[in-house]
């Protein structure tokens, strides 16, 4: 049976609705832990109806070489998803962001020569997206390698500023959007359009280089927005219904993403982008020269004691957990103090590590029950009621500072309140600051109990010490 065009038409129109809904509600789903599998499976699912009837169109151009392309495509992307580490997934997303820029790019540039034939009457609804699917994909595309560079350390971490940065950058982008306006008001000047190619392409890079290896993440969900507004505008540019929905979703979810992240950050995205955060402190400073004031070292059989007699304990992961990869020793120590009539709960900042639910992420590997992790309006009425707050490898989203600091580069954040708790007991290796680089005064208050080293090895002898006081 041979449909007729419009038949056709009507039928890809319907199995796009029904793939855009599949996206919503994926979207929806991905917002739980406990739902996110299924989710991520709905979304999926709702692109494999979207490619489909994508392909039962007309005119989509060679079958074979299509399909030969999908066939690769799932081959790369299997081996990739089953060989990367948990650690390594920021890197990941922000390449995958890139080549969905870099997909948007080349499929608007490959429209523009579509429509050379009708001159300067070609529609602006239809070259101005063509523009914006180039201009912002190469910039997602070269930002995005950036971020991954950096994040797989290939490059500095640090951020690359150099004077007058901002005032270049801003320069290069007016002269870009002149480019676009004239290319707008006359499709045919083609060289213009390479040279907008190619300025895009440099912008990615100069916007990403000054900002520090681990603002990344907050960088990376706005590269993600980037690439989804990229997609949306190619969507306009070739008329495709499940693209623009699929890339304004894409584009609404990744700017929320960044919103978050910087509202629990207490920055704005201004401050993310150009304050070149991460920079080395300066000599003499006190973050440069580690925390002063009277710090008090305890050793494992110490610090067993306090778990022993404790009713109550708040584990606090941070970054360092993620380091050390210590959460199935985290877990470990909860099983034990839960066997032996302890209460235990997880306490995760938003912003705790370096991507947005990392902590989640990591005790999730370690089969920690999803109930037991609490957020930070959930956990905070809970430490002053708490015999210990275990703090793993977490230093600023733990910083008193924030709540009383006006000068403090962290000011404003919201923390976790582990200073209230009755003991409290910090695992880290050094005197070091963390990520926002300021000293903690918590190391130096009279119930805080440092326990110095890596926080796997310290984890491992604090649960046999325990293991030895229960025999
Ligand atoms: P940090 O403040 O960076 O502190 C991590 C601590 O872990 C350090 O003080 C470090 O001290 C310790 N550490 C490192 N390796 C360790 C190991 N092997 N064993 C034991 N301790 C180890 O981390 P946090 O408290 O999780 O806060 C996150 C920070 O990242 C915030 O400032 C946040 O704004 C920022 N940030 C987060 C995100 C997201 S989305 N999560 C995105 C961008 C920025 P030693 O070196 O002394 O061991």
């Amino acid at each position: 049976m041979t449909l007729t065009p419009r038949a056709t038409a009507t039928l890809v129109t319907v199995a796009y609705l029904i793939s855009a809904s599949c996206f919503i509600i994926g979207l929806k789903r991905l917002s739980s832990p406990r739902t996110a599998v299924k989710g991520n499976l709905i979304g999926a699912v709702g692109m494999l109806l979207a490619v489909l009837a994508t392909l039962v169109q007309t005119g989509v151009g060679s079958l074979g070489l299509i399909l030969a392309g999908l066939a690769i495509g799932s081959v790369i992307g299997a081996l990739l998803a089953l060989k990367i580490e948990m650690t390594a997934m920021p890197q990941m997303v922000a390449l995958l962001n890139g080549f969905g820029g870099a997909a948007s790019a080349l499929v608007a540039s490959a429209e523009l020569f579509k429509i050379l034939p009708h001159g300067t009457n070609a529609s602006a609804f239809v070259t101005v997206p063509i523009i914006l699917g180039a201009l912002i994909g190469w910039v997602t595309f070269t930002g995005s390698l950036i971020a991954f560079a950096k994040l797989q350390e290939i490059m500095t971490t640090a951020p690359i500023t150099y004077p007058g940065q901002n005032i270049f950058n801003m320069i290069l982008s007016a002269v870009t959007l002149v480019l676009a306006v004239l290319i707008v008001r006359d499709p045919t000047r083609v060289s213009y359009f390479w040279i907008l190619s190619a300025l895009s392409a440099v912008l990615g890079v100069l916007a990403v280089i000054p900002i520090g290896g681990a603002d990344m993440p907050v960088v990376i969900a706005l590269l993600n927005s980037y690439s989804g507004l990229a997609a949306c505008a190619t969507g306009f540019a070739i008329n495709n219904n499940a693209l623009i929905i699929s890339g304004s979703l894409v584009g609404a979810s990744g700017v929320i993403l960044t919103a978050i992240m910087c509202k629990a950050m207490n920055r704005s995205l201004a401050n993310v982008l150009f304050s070149a955060f991460g920079s080395a402190p300066e000599e003499g400073t006190a973050a440069a020269a580690g925390a002063t004031g009277t710090v008090k070292g305890y050793d494992a059989e110490d610090v067993a004691i306090v778990f022993d007699a404790a009713q109550t304990v708040i584990i606090v992961p941070g970054y360092g957990m993620a380091v050390a990869q210590a959460q199935h020793a985290v877990r470990e120590l909860a099983d034990l103090l839960k066997e032996r009539g302890t209460t235990v709960m997880y306490a995760i900042h938003p912003v705790a590590g370096r991507m947005p639910g990392h902590m989640n992420v990591l005790l999730a590997e370690a089969n920690v029950p999803y109930e037991e992790l609490l957020d930070l309006d959930q956990v905070n009425p809970h430490f002053p009621e708490a015999d210990v707050a275990l703090v793993v490898g977490a230093n600023d989203i733990t910083n008193p500072a924030a709540r009383t600091e006006k000068s403090s580069p962290i000011y404003g954040m919201p923390i976790l309140d582990v200073d209230k708790a009755r003991t409290i007991v910090v695992l880290k290796r050094s005197m070091r600051p963390g990520f926002a680089g300021v000293d903690n005064p918590l190391y130096t208050l009279p119930q805080t109990m440092m326990f110095f080293g890596d926080a796997k090895a310290s984890l491992m002898k604090l649960i046999q010490e325990l293991k030895e006081l229960g025999s």
